[in-house]
């Protein structure tokens, strides 16, 4: 038997080149590996979803949850996470006496897990995960909305927004601010920061622009 001692067989190693072939293979590994990963657990229930709109999953750091609960601080009722993932800001925002807290997210695997959570934690059945695509979600009745998604998309959903939430409604972004939108409070710093948004705020300064362009054109 080859009785090397190991410190003989890591220099041998480390002496060896990988050569060409050797990293063509680990680079067709990884990107198997990556994209298997993509279609398997990341993209399912995205097809009908335009690619521009998809947004990937990206759990929402513990300081960014707690800034999101600081901003909702003195609301009540009841509270929708847009693109929910996991499920933790709806939990948590449950906990902060917010009802019905309500999650939509288009990844199976997802529901199952935010679901999976919550009944691990003693919240089944306190909690709702709907399996529907966010932009088909009525929004008509909804006081407290958090999103975190990407910058790509939130200038369209800044219009939905708009159109559907009601004026007393207060709509909290995590990590990326909307881009139009004059926020009424800040939290946090960085990566973890949130940004607070009154409707009635938002609404009104969209009329008075609406009002401003009618005054310069006449
Ligand atoms: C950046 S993650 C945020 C997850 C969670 N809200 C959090 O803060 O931890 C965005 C989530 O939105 C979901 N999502 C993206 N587009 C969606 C859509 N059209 N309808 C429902 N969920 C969507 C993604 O699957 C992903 O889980």
């Amino acid at each position: 038997m080859d009785d090397d001692a190991p410190d003989e067989v890591l220099a041998q190693i480390k002496e060896r080149q990988l050569g060409v072939w050797g990293v063509a293979q680990i680079a067709v590994g990884t990107g198997l590996a990556v994209y298997a990963m993509w279609v398997g657990i990341l993209q399912p229930g995205f097809r009908k979803v335009p690619l521009k709109l998809q947004v990937p999953y990206i759990p929402a750091s513990k300081h960014q949850v707690q800034n999101v609960m600081t901003l909702l601080r003195g609301r009540k009722g009841n509270l929708v996470d847009l693109g929910s993932g996991d499920g933790r800001i709806v939990l948590e925002a449950h906990r902060h006496g917010f009802s019905p807290a309500v999650g939509y997210e288009l990844n199976p695997w997802l529901i199952s897990l935010a679901r999976f959570h919550a009944w691990r934690l003693g919240y089944h059945g306190k909690v709702t995960y709907r399996r529907e695509d966010l932009w088909k979600v009525d929004l008509t009745k909804c006081k407290n909305v958090t999103v975190f998604l990407a910058p790509s998309v939130l200038s369209l959903l800044q219009e939905k927004l708009q159109t559907e939430l009601p004026d007393d409604a207060l709509v909290i972004a995590g990590r990326f601010p909307f881009p139009d939108w004059q926020p009424c409070r800040i939290e946090g710093h960085g990566v973890d920061r949130a940004w607070a948004y009154s409707m009635q705020a938002q609404k009104q300064r969209l009329l008075e622009k609406r009002q401003h362009r009618v005054d310069t054109v006449q």
